[in-house]
């Protein structure tokens, strides 16, 4: 495996399947990919770290097999260093961790490499941006998370979102950031004058009926 992470400095939305049908995933991400779209976005709940429970790495080896998409893999779950290597095994290209569940969040980072997979670092909305201070740098991606995780289609909260600037300052602009929460036309500018560059869009894309132009509605938003 290799770095498929598109390189940093370009706008990227990624689909999150959670607000998808999930007996038809094949064609739900073949309409997003027919759209030019690059990366789709996994979460991945365990009834632990979040209240809901989603996909294991079955679901991630099937998806696997019907795109080539990046698999940009959320993992809110109390041990990821237990199952990472079973969502890398299954196709993951990308594996966000949370920076709450980890006691040495730089050697899983190592540790993750190792394996093949670019590394992303996530943080809730109450914790500050001091706890990935260390690692941030070290990483491909650091996830602002703009709602509290656990469920799509919540309200984006401004606050959390802010926290992007001073993401932005300690990364410089070669490790990309990710927004992920409540992103629509309506708030997908915001988070990029914060400093984003890649926008997880779930309810704001697999809600509603028409794909494409959800997706040309965030794209021509995201140029305000
Ligand atoms: C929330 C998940 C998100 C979610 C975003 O816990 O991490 O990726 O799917 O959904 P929307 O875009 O509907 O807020
Ligand atoms: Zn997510």
């Amino acid at each position: 495996m290799m770095n498929r992470l598109p390189k940093a400095g370009t706008l990227e939305i990624a689909p999150s399947i959670l607000s998808a049908d999930f007996a038809s995933l094949a064609s739900e991400i073949a309409q997003v990919t027919a759209q030019g779209i690059q990366v789709v976005h996994l979460d991945v709940m365990d009834g632990h770290f979040v209240p809901n429970i989603t996909i294991g790495p079955p679901v991630v080896k099937w998806i696997r097999q019907c795109t080539d998409a990046v698999l940009d893999t959320h993992l809110m779950i109390t041990d990821p260093e237990k199952y990472a290597p079973e969502f890398i095994k299954a196709g993951s290209d990308h594996i966000t961790f949370h920076i709450e569940t980890v006691d040495d969040p730089a050697v899983f980072i190592d540790e993750l490499r190792s394996q093949g997979v670019t590394v992303g670092v996530t943080l809730n909305p109450e914790t500050p941006v001091k706890s990935i201070e260390a690692v941030a740098r070290l990483c491909d991606m650091v996830l602002v998370m703009t709602v509290h995780p656990g469920f799509g289609g919540q309200s984006f909260i401004d606050e959390a979102a802010q926290k992007c600037r001073q993401v932005r300052q300690i990364v410089g602009p070669g490790v990309r950031i990710e927004v992920d929460g409540g992103i629509d036309a309506t708030t997908v500018a915001t988070a990029k004058n914060y400093g984003a560059d890649t926008f997880v869009a779930g309810n704001a894309i697999f809600g509603q009926k028409d794909r494409a132009a959800a997706i040309t509605a965030i794209r021509q938003a995201m140029k305000g």
